[in-house]
């Protein structure tokens, strides 16, 4: 039963909780096509993490389709990757229990984001909220998953994957699940709001002006740019220059992860530019990077079953993996099953 040697495999998701922004393709779904190809690839539509907070019916519906043609448009194949909704495979909530049975309440309590999420409403918010990451690392752990790539938020949330899974390793005495190890890496770990260089760039933001969308057309985009907060300098002539400086160092940072260079590559080309310069042509490099991938999303958009027969092939697949680690795991704990 015990189990040593994982194979290389990845896993990761993105909550159907609003429109797909900038720092979701940047952070992960650009990464996540990266390693497509490179081992074994499993990403998911994190449905049962969305309703963590309200989510209307219709719209979540809507929302996980979008993620999903947000993938597909974004060049993740089905035939190569396992692209699926979380809910379709029941074991992830299976495996999610018996981890709320492993991870502590003092672990949890030290959770940043829900502490940000939460605030000063820790009472009234959803239990599913406080326990999120145990599902999260039943997500990973139910696919003996060894990379995840994710964005510099979700860094603790792959931490306590791996003491869950040392903690069940330990306490039952096997070496059944792997240390999974987070993928944080690259010039977008952590894309800022475009209003406050200081906050993150997030689906549920009060602005639709602080953030760009996957779909937003190219209008939108360079107007948005264009407003983006920036302190009155101009860039400077090294990257040193913008230590001190976040929501400069926010843009350059994104012009370099959406051309695949380095920030000290954006500034030796643009060195002491004033923003005037600067931003349309951050504007022009994310239209042409973010244009083709919003039209083939409106493309797949107009055919939804086709969608949900991607879905629901993917949710074949994961089951396969998944199935078989779970019925393991009920064996370890001892939940008899016939
Ligand atoms: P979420 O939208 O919270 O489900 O996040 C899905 C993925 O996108 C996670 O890997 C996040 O770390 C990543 N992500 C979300 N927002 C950002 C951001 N502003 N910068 C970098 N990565 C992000
Ligand atoms: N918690 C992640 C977020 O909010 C989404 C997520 C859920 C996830 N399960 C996961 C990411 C498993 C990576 C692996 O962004």
């Amino acid at each position: 039963m015990t189990d040593t040697t994982f194979t290389p495999r990845v896993f990761s998701g993105i909550k159907p909780s609003g429109g797909l922004t900038l720092g979701n393709y940047l952070g992960a779904i650009k990464r996540f096509v990266g390693m497509q190809g490179q081992m074994e690839t499993i990403y998911c539509v994190v449905d049962m993490h969305a309703i963590t907070v309200w989510q209307d019916p219709k719209e979540l519906a809507h929302m996980t389709r979008e993620v999903a043609a947000g993938y597909l448009a974004a060049g993740l194949d089905p035939s190569q990757s396992i692209l699926f909704n979380q809910s379709q495979v029941a074991a992830h909530a299976e495996l999610g229990w018996i981890f709320n049975c492993v991870a502590r309440v003092g672990w949890m309590n030290r959770m940043t984001q829900f502490k940000d999420k939460a605030g000063s409403n820790a009472e009234k918010v959803s239990l599913g909220l406080y326990a999120y990451p145990s599902l999260m690392a039943a997500d990973i752990l139910l696919y003996h998953a060894t990379h995840v790539p994710v964005g510099e938020d979700q860094k603790q949330h792959v931490e306590l994957t791996r003491d869950i899974a040392a903690k069940f390793n330990h306490d039952y005495k096997v070496d059944f699940f792997p240390a999974t190890e987070p993928v944080i890496e690259g010039p977008a770990m952590r894309i800022m709001n475009l209003r406050d260089g200081t906050k993150k760039m997030s689906k549920s933001g009060e602005s639709d002006m602080e953030r760009i969308n996957m779909t937003d057309d190219a209008d939108k985009i360079a107007k948005k740019f264009k407003k983006a907060k920036t302190d009155p300098e101009p860039l400077p002539e090294t990257v040193e220059g913008l230590a001190s400086r976040p929501e400069a160092r926010n843009l350059v940072e994104i012009y370099a992860a959406l051309d695949d260079t380095t920030p000290e590559a954006v500034i030796a080309q643009y060195p002491g530019a004033g923003w005037g310069t600067f931003k349309p042509a951050l504007a022009d490099l994310a239209v042409a990077k973010l244009s083709p991938i919003s039209e083939e999303m409106a493309r797949l958009m107009d055919d939804p079953a086709e969608i949900d027969r991607t879905l629901a092939a993917g949710a074949d697949k994961a089951r396969a993996i998944a199935e078989p680690i779970l019925k393991q795991t009920y064996d370890i704990v001892g939940l008899l099953r016939g």
